[in-house]
């Protein structure tokens, strides 16, 4: 079977780089037709520069890493610095990337490689706030049907918010965003904190990234053991939540994941619960199911993965 074509929109953070260096380590299921930064985590100029290091990191100088846009829709960016660190990938010390950044805009790579690509043949893995793809559907609203599929990490339900009490990071940033692409009518999977939540890097899993004796290994354990502050604070867990790498793994072998195909609707109006992801769970309302909302995935078969696909970078 021929690798998925697809496009990862990232914010760069440091589960954002385990993402990447797990579909770059996947060329038999993945191909990578460009990376798009957006501004989240961090700004844009730190989350296109993050973009590059991963890249190099992984050997991959010649994936396309474009720029996009460095504001949501309409409101004040809002980022992450207190989880993430200054940076965006605190923890190892990091060379600055000698590969060139594109001179394209990210929005126009979105809608030229899905004009030109046979219509469903390119899935689009937004891992930050979604203001790169509702952009690129508001400014060329035909290439919307060309879209294979969404799997996105966003969104909470019955986790409820990790910036909010009631969002989540990716869908509070822009939630005017969220909400054009939750209804834009695209077959949507998405990974909400209550998947990546329990994706968590426990201390035998950070040892295994540790003892790969690799750059890569190192620098995931490093990044890991910097970015799991923020949840053992606030959530008392045992280890760093794997969010983005679960929309890379789900496209690998997506029998680790079970869901629901329910109708998840964004706040946009409320400010006491702006950019919650209303999911229908138990389907008591009309509104058409538009999403495959996980809920599960199986915890151990997810780091075999990580880490057998980690290793060989
Ligand atoms: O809420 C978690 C999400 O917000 C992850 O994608 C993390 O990288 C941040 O972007
Ligand atoms: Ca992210």
């Amino acid at each position: 079977m021929s690798p998925r074509k697809i496009i990862i929109d990232t914010d760069p953070g440091q589960d954002d780089a385990v993402a990447i260096l797990l579909a770059l380590a996947s060329p038999e299921e993945i191909e990578v037709l460009g990376i798009t930064a957006v501004a989240g985590n961090v700004p844009l100029p730190l989350t296109q520069r993050n973009a590059r290091i991963v890249c190099e990191l992984a050997g991959r100088q010649d994936v396309a890493v474009y720029a996009g846009c460095d504001a949501p829709l309409t409101r004040k960016l809002v980022t992450a610095e207190h989880v993430h660190g200054k940076t965006g990938l605190d923890g190892p010390q990091l060379p600055e990337p000698t590969m060139p950044l594109q001179e394209q805009h990210a929005v126009e790579f979105i809608i030229d490689t899905l004009r030109s690509n046979p219509k469903g043949s390119v899935t689009l893995c937004p891992l930050g706030p979604l203001t790169n793809i509702a952009t690129a559907f508001q400014r060329a609203p035909d290439v919307v049907e060309n879209v294979a599929e969404i799997v996105l990490m966003g969104g909470a339900y019955f986790e409820v918010g990790n910036i909010t009490p009631a969002a989540e990071f990716n869908i509070y940033v822009d939630p005017q965003a969220a909400d054009i692409v939750f209804q834009s009518g695209v077959r949507i999977v998405v990974m909400p904190l209550d998947v990546t939540h329990k994706a968590l890097v426990t201390g035998a899993r950070v040892q295994a990234f540790r003892t790969m004796g690799t750059e890569v290994g190192r620098m995931v354990a490093e990044w890991t053991d910097f970015f799991e502050r923020f949840d053992k604070e606030k959530y008392g867990s045992e280890g760093a939540p794997l969010h983005d790498p679960c929309v890379i793994a789900y496209l690998i072998q997506p029998g680790l994941f079970q869901g629901r195909h329910v109708n998840v609707t964004v706040e946009t109006g409320s400010e006491l619960t702006l950019g919650m992801t209303v999911a229908d769970w138990w389907r008591v309302t009309d509104r058409p199911p538009n999403a495959m909302f996980m809920g599960s995935l199986d915890a151990d078969g997810f780091f075999d993965l990580l880490t057998d696909r980690l290793a060989r970078l």
